[in-house]
């Protein structure tokens, strides 16, 4: 099997994410349940208010219509396009109607991509066009694309076993989906796992347990 891999990133601006890792298992809390328990007992009524108020009050179906806004009007918010912009002009105008305290904006720098278009078409054995979608932050091709053999594998461990097949290969991962969190890594991760066996590009099948494509 032959794919031509082309994906062209407008504007890439390479920055360490680093500083935006969700932190699993270190940071947390060494405190029992008991303690925990008794920690927040004081903010009861303060919990029930907030609740009482989305779920009964005056807040009643807030979140979900204030959502709803936004998916509607505003769509995708990738960090430093223009419409995270009016998202963030939307909530702000929305927070000081609700009347709360503080309310202002303040000027942040944050990592900017822009996906481009991309695609990807099967040469060998036969010709045929797949749907693609450039994932966040991903590196682009040379304009001209990348033309390689593929190596589907279906999990790390089997890159691993089979890396002198992998170099000079575009690395298709076919993970099993069993849960989000376990298959979710090949998108995290499967593009550096690839390059460190020495493939020129990876594809990776949606992290979703069905797919209508
Ligand atoms: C919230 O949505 C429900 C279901 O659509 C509706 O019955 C209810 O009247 C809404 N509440 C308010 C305050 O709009
Ligand atoms: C996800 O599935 C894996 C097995 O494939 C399992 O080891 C892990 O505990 C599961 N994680 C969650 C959050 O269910």
């Amino acid at each position: 099997m032959k794919f031509h891999v082309f994906v062209f990133v407008g504007v890439v601006h390479f920055l360490s994410l680093s500083s935006g890792k969700a932190v699993y298992g270190n940071g947390v809390s060494q405190r029992t349940f008991q303690e925990i328990k008794e920690g927040i007992a004081c903010y009861g009524d303060a919990a029930k208010a907030i609740i009482n108020l989305a779920v009964y009050g005056k807040a009643q179906n807030r979140s979900y219509e204030r959502l709803a806004l936004l998916v509607d009007t505003v769509g995708p918010r990738l960090s430093g396009s223009k419409s995270l912009e009016k998202a963030i002009q939307i909530m702000h105008q929305n927070l000081q109607e609700d009347g709360l305290e503080n309310v202002h904006l303040e000027p942040v720098k944050i990592p900017h991509w822009e996906r481009g278009e991309g695609s990807a078409v099967m040469l060998e054995p036969r010709i045929h066009k797949m749907a693609v979608l450039g994932l966040g932050s991903s590196i682009g091709t040379p304009p001209e694309g990348i033309t390689a053999e593929v190596l589907v594998v279906t999990s790390f461990d089997e890159l691993r076993r089979r890396a002198p097949e992998a170099r000079g290969k575009i690395v298709v991962y076919n993970q099993p989906y069993t849960n989000y969190s376990r298959a979710v890594q090949y998108r995290v991760q499967g593009a550096v796992e690839a390059a460190k066996v020495g493939a020129l590009a990876s594809l990776i099948r949606s992290v979703a347990s069905f797919s209508i494509y």
